[in-house]
């Protein structure tokens, strides 16, 4: 009988779900009137053989059901109060969800226009060393090319050739000394130079960096390859533009323009890996050839998205950046 009044009384236990059934289960058991407490009563009225037994019995289930009581009683008590602070009548509210920064999202898209092309992606180290941000690319010490790219030198204890880097190419150097041809590769990533800021300038940018090295790379596939990215990312009938320039590791040199409501805007500089940054790095310049680019991509997130100012890519300001 008791062991009958047992499981009936935990199974209802279990379909408990709230407060008001709680007290319900409660009275129906334990109450004054309850099934339990009408058995503890009857003790004293039952034969000496069955009075011990079924009074030992009913103590213990007594012990339990109010155990099992008071442990679920304050969690019920907990959900009541997780729903009472929640006011469900209120009207839905947007979720505030994170978004990629304009030149996070912009190389990426010119990344994956140059893997699609067979290019691997490296990233380098934003802290260089002279030999490799100016020497290996044929800016020796007293070279007048250095005089365009202002420093910033760090100060560590022993070194004093240590540098937030200016461009991406020392990357160049460094795929070379550790890889052999063929190569195709582009390296995004931050570099610092020590200037006064404006509506063109920062001191700190992105540059993504491309190098192609083989046995028979040509001018041709330089300009190919460019054609093919500029067509990617703005559109297949842009007109480009290649005219000379200097880059003391590329000869020749060349700048890239794209055609922008009439006028030429300059987006990347190029060339042929120059013979003197493949004997930097031990490759030999008579059977290597080569062609390195290196563009901006804040300039080119300028004109896609018509911004005016490159300041405001890094002013932290949502106005802006949520419009992206
Ligand atoms: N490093 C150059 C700069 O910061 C850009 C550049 C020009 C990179 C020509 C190249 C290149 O690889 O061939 O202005």
């Amino acid at each position: 009988m008791i062991g009958q009044l047992k499981n009936k009384s935990l199974a209802d236990l279990k379909l408990v779900n709230s407060l008001d059934s709680l007290e319900e289960w409660r009275v129906n058991y334990l109450g004054r009137k309850g099934e339990l407490t009408k058995i503890l009563r009857s003790i004293g009225s039952l034969p000496d053989d069955q009075r011990k037994k079924i009074g030992s019995e009913s103590n213990l289930l007594r012990v339990l059901l109010e155990d099992q009581y008071k442990k679920i009683k304050p969690k019920l008590e907990s959900n009541l109060s997780v729903y009472s602070s929640v006011d469900i009548t209120l009207p839905g509210r947007k979720d505030h969800i994170g978004r990629l920064h304009p030149i996070t999202s912009i190389i990426r898209e010119i990344s994956s226009a140059f893997a699609d092309m067979g290019f691997n992606i490296v990233e380098g180290t934003e802290s260089e060393i002279e030999h490799y941000n100016f020497d290996l690319l044929n800016i020796p010490f007293d070279h007048p090319a250095r005089d365009q790219w202002d420093t910033i030198w760090l100060d560590r204890p022993n070194r004093k050739d240590n540098l937030l880097r200016t461009h991406t190419s020392p990357m160049q150097a460094r795929i070379m000394e550790n890889t052999e041809p063929p190569i195709r590769v582009i390296t995004p990533g931050k570099c610092y130079r020590y200037e006064a800021t404006d509506s063109t300038h920062e001191w700190h940018f992105h540059q993504i960096e491309g190098l192609v090295v083989g046995e028979n790379i040509s001018f041709s596939d330089l300009k190919g390859t460019l054609y093919e990215f500029a067509k990617r990312i703005f559109g297949s009938d842009r007109k480009v533009r290649f005219r000379c320039d200097f880059f003391p590791f590329v000869e020749p040199g060349v700048d890239m323009s794209i055609d922008w409501k009439g006028d030429w805007i300059e987006i990347l500089g190029a060339g042929m890996v120059h013979p003197k940054v493949f004997q930097g790095v031990g490759y030999d310049p008579d059977k290597y050839k080569g062609f390195a680019f290196g563009m901006g991509p804040e300039r080119i997130a300028m004109l896609r998205y018509n911004i005016e100012d490159i300041r405001q890519f890094f002013s932290n300001d949502l106005r802006f950046l949520s419009q992206f």
